[in-house]
């Protein structure tokens, strides 16, 4: 659906990595898809001084690097480009927002309609507060109804700060106004886990302790921190990963049914989770957690020479609920692994008694489930057959569900079913 009413998305921290990498290739996709509005402007700001022309050749960089389609047709690529303005401006200053409000007020007079403003927030954390402050005091928040912000993580340092951060949200906006973005929640493979759960009867009777014996939850990038050493050198990959993608994940995979499909539902059964995860005394960390740092990570652009940052970080969690009592879950994130993956992994009791001689069974391994994520976008189950051939010898197999293989590209890059193909 192309949504109706005209919009102006102001992306403050605009030459960064997020918006070069994930956001801007985001926006290409949902132009090529047709998802945006008619009636769309984008103001990028920064603080960089550089020419509008410069600044769309870096954002083309990104796209043709990052985008799921690839690189992008010229055509279309200098009609998407016209909607978007570069401007340079401090983000600490006041008379900034005054020029925000004042590109907003001549972009509507142009259409002479009013337009939803979207404030997106891919800044480091310490300009959240102040921004949020100066655009309340601007009132370019003051409209419940078209106004609305959009927040990055981390989201606050640790418990104290996110609490804080919480309360200045909620002064200068109403909660129906914040969307606190995670960009896994995008991905397809990570939404389908709802529908492998929830609109198959297969799996939810065993998804409990008296069959699962743990869960993995995986997420290894080949990449170093590039060039975010100032925002990573003080994050980490607890901050950066963990407590954000890795715990969404582990919501997902471990919530109780919702009763609908509506996002407050959704959100509060994942909230239930996180609030039965057993909380880790401070003397038994070392217990339950490991730290690491990748070897050249010292040497990257702004770090600090004696860094103790974490680019690696596991963890093993439990969650004290009647379905979940007893089985670890294990999270684990890092940066330089030696190759990209992101998988969810359950692993199923071994069988309560061998019927078979312990020589057919050597090889046999449990039950396994693996939701894998990215690069390759499948879902596999493994189980035991038997070997063909006149001896009983047993070995595991896999069945498999691909994306590739069962949903195929229409020529716009979008995925079809291949079952509708025949009808
Ligand atoms: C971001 C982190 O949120 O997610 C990055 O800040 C990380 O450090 C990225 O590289 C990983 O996301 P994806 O979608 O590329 O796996």
């Amino acid at each position: 659906m192309t949504p109706s009413k005209p919009a102006i998305l102001i992306i403050l921290g605009s030459a960064g990595d997020l918006t070069h990498r994930k956001l801007l290739p985001a926006l290409y996709n949902l132009f090529l898809d047709q998802r945006l509005p008619e009636k769309l402007a984008i103001l990028a700001l920064d603080r960089k001084s550089m020419k509008e022309e410069q600044f769309h050749n870096s954002l083309l960089e990104g796209v043709n690097e990052f985008s799921r389609r690839g690189k992008v047709e010229e055509a279309r690529w200098d009609h998407f480009a016209r909607l978007i303005k570069y401007k340079a401006l401090d983000f600490t200053e006041a008379n900034s927002y005054s020029q925000m409000a004042e590109f907003i007020k001549t972009q509507e007079e142009i259409w002479n309609e009013p337009a939803d403003h979207i404030f997106y927030l891919a800044v480091a954390p310490t300009f959240i507060e102040p921004i949020l402050n100066h655009l309340a005091e601007t009132r370019l928040l003051s409209d419940h109804g078209r106004n609305r912000i959009v927040i990055e993580k981390p989201f606050g340092r640790d418990l104290k700060s996110a609490i804080h951060l919480n309360e200045t949200l909620s002064r200068v906006a109403d909660e129906s106004q914040i969307f606190r973005i995670d960009h896994f929640l995008g991905k397809e493979t990570v939404q389908n886990i709802l529908a492998l759960r929830f609109a198959n009867s297969l799996f939810e009777p065993l998804w409990n302790r008296t069959y699962i014996d743990h869960i993995q939850i995986t997420v290894a990038e080949q990449i170093g921190i590039e060039q975010r050493g100032a925002y990573y050198d003080h994050a980490g990959a607890l901050r950066d990963m963990l407590e954000n993608h890795l715990f969404q994940l582990l919501g997902m995979v471990a919530m109780e049914p919702p009763t609908s499909f509506d996002q407050d539902e959704i959100r509060n059964k994942k909230v239930d989770v996180l609030h039965a995860i057993r909380s880790i005394p401070r003397d038994q960390v070392a217990e339950v957690a490991v730290r690491g740092q990748y070897s050249d990570y010292r040497h990257e652009l702004d770090v600090h020479p004696q860094s103790g940052t974490e680019t690696f970080a596991a963890l093993k969690l439990f969650v004290d609920n009647w379905r979940w009592q007893g089985v670890p879950f294990y999270l684990r994130t890092g940066k330089r692994m030696a190759q990209r993956m992101a998988e969810i992994s359950i692993q199923f009791k071994s069988v309560p008694h061998r019927s078979f001689p312990p020589s057919t069974t050597d090889t046999c391994l449990p039950n396994l489930l693996r939701i894998r994520i990215q690069p390759d976008e499948e879902i596999t189950l493994q189980f035991q057959a038997k070997e063909p051939g006149t001896s009983f010898e047993l070995k595991p197999v896999q069945m498999k569900f691909s994306y590739k293989d069962s949903f195929f590209k229409t020529e716009s890059g979008s995925l079809r079913n291949s079952f509708a193909r025949y009808f």
